[in-house]
């Protein structure tokens, strides 16, 4: 339990790679036990399917999300089926470089790659007129919208949202080195801008819609940042993570497959 409690602070990544060594362990265990009554040489395919079979339990046993398990189970056999057919190891590792290049930030801040859909691009389009008829009769300058997405990911919101009427400045920052160069082309190209800069470095003073789809680790912290920088009648749109224990100004459900959510906060 103590361990358990320990490995919490570590990246999942580390727990998993902990949990496929200690399987190993368990396995080379079970080799010289059962070398006492039944004589090696043994196949290497049960013996491969019994490390990703004690790696995917060990897993669960570890405190890992439930889809490690399928993960743990399959690398294993996968490496090996791959050995087995010839394949050139260095593809294992360009494959593994090339996710880390787009899922960077799945380890330290747990928000993956995953994109906003048209249904939810036009209800942010819908929340800019909202805004615009909102404010115009208050103060001249809020008739533009500075819009920025906090993770842009490929860069796909950014470029939609510059091209609505009113939004006067589309931006977007991203930190994973693949979806940002993306990005950085799409915007280039079409409209926008993106910015290698980390969200948590980003002042936001200057905008006055900005928008994040990240995941439920760091809305407490995006508040805080979101409600001390936002400047007064600015509005935080979150898509699918509502900050805990805030209650949002309103929350829009979107008649797309998945009925997104959009938790909108009015500062
Ligand atoms: C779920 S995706 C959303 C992408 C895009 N906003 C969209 O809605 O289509 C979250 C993105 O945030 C990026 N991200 C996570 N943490 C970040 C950070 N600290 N600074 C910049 N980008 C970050 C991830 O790399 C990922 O591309």
């Amino acid at each position: 339990m103590v361990l358990k409690r320990w490995l919490v602070k570590w990246p999942k990544i580390l727990v998993a790679l902990l949990a496929q060594a200690l399987a190993l362990m368990v396995l080379a265990l079970g080799v010289m036990l059962a070398s006492q009554w039944i004589a090696p040489p043994y196949a290497y395919w049960p013996l491969v399917l019994v490390q990703g079979v004690l790696a995917a339990v060990l897993s669960h046993w570890l405190g890992l999300p439930s889809w490690w398990r399928w993960i743990q189970l399959l690398i294993p056999l996968g490496l090996y089926g791959a050995l087995s057919a010839g394949v050139n190891p260095w593809w294992g590792l360009a494959l593994f470089v090339l996710i880390g290049l787009v899922f960077s930030n799945a380890g330290h801040e747990r928000v993956p790659l995953y994109l906003t859909n048209s249904v939810t691009r036009q209800a942010l389009k819908a929340l800019v007129a909202e805004q615009v008829a909102l404010h115009c009769s208050e103060h001249d300058s809020a008739q533009n919208v500075r819009f920025i997405d906090l993770g842009c990911g490929l860069g796909g919101n950014v470029v939609f949202m510059a091209q609505v009427p009113n939004v006067q400045v589309s931006h977007g920052v991203e930190t994973a080195p693949i979806p940002y160069l993306l990005s950085k082309m799409h915007t280039t190209l079409r409209g926008g801008e993106t910015f290698a800069t980390d969200l948590w470095k980003v002042s936001l003073a200057d905008y006055n819609m900005v928008y994040a789809f990240l995941s439920p680790e760091p809305m407490v912290k995006l508040w805080q940042k979101v409600s001390q920088e936002l400047p007064s009648g600015a509005v935080f749109v979150s898509n699918s993570f509502a900050v805990p224990d805030v209650e949002p100004t309103e929350v829009w459900i979107l008649s797309d497959a998945r009925q997104t959510q959009l938790f909108i906060y009015k500062i």
